[in-house]
């Protein structure tokens, strides 16, 4: 198992018996809260294009991927549009070359993180975007599901997924946890502004990773009914 982002201790990742290892690839050393687990390895990488073979061997075995790497809206004001590019579609392609090059299990699975409302093609243009919220997105998540899309079926061995939520809500700073308690009020009348917990969203996309890909891509609403049959399973 590599690459994983999770909440790893509220939905229980390290106690999935299927899941004997996690490779955490991050630019800083990944720990889990307080949990101390000898299936996890925190794996350090200064820039996602380029993979040494010492971390290229680490996915030897694997048998499944979630991507997240990605400059997200909010922290894309300021990043040239060049930048964000080449983090959003070349690093991932170029991290989805290395686990096939290094000989993963098969079928391996990639399971890549986009996001809800993600046009795939330019020439259809929703009403609410404006041209350049329509071209950011496209930029950010809408091509690189193209891509990596294209090499799953390309490469034989290879199922490709892609997940698409709405907003992650959590109680990780002040604000997240405020924001929280805002779509827990509005949930409770309408679910018109898509959103899914972290906590739902991490067991969703490790039942999927574990279990075979349902369906894709897997919508909010998908991710939402996923992550609480998983929980409850726990
Ligand atoms: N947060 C939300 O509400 C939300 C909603 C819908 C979809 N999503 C999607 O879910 C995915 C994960 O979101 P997130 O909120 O967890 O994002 P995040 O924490 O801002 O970043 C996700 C990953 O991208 C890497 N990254 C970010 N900026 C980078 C940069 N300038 N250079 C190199 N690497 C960079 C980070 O690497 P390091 O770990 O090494 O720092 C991290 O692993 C993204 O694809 C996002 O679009 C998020």
């Amino acid at each position: 198992m590599v690459h994983v982002m999770v909440a790893a201790k509220s939905c229980g990742l390290l106690q999935i018996p299927e899941i004997t290892s996690v490779i955490a690839l991050a630019r800083k050393p990944v720990q889990v809260e307080d949990v101390k687990s000898p299936k996890l390895k925190s794996v350090i990488i200064s820039d996602y294009e380029h993979y040494p073979e010492d971390v290229k061997a680490e996915f030897a075995g694997a048998d499944a991927c979630i991507c997240t790497v990605a400059v997200t809206p909010m922290r894309s004001r300021g990043v040239d549009l060049a930048e964000v590019k080449r983090i959003c579609q070349t690093c991932t392609l170029a991290g989805f070359k290395a686990m096939y090059e290094a000989g993963p299990s098969k079928p391996f699975r990639f399971l890549y993180l986009s996001a809800e409302g993600t046009p795939r093609d330019l020439t259809k243009k929703p009403l609410f975007m404006g041209e350049y919220r329509l071209m950011r997105s496209f930029v950010l998540h809408g091509e690189t599901e193209n891509m990596v899309l294209a090499y799953g079926e390309e490469h034989e061995g290879i199922k490709v997924c892609v997940a698409r939520p709405g907003t992650i809500t959590s109680s990780l700073t002040f604000w997240r946890t405020a924001q929280a308690k805002l779509f827990g009020f509005a949930n409770m009348f309408t679910r018109a502004i898509p959103n899914v917990s972290r906590e739902e969203l991490a067991a969703a996309l490790l039942d999927q990773v574990v279990h075979g890909f349902e369906k894709g891509p897997l919508t909010n609403a998908d991710l939402i009914r996923l992550g609480c049959s998983a929980l409850k399973a726990l």
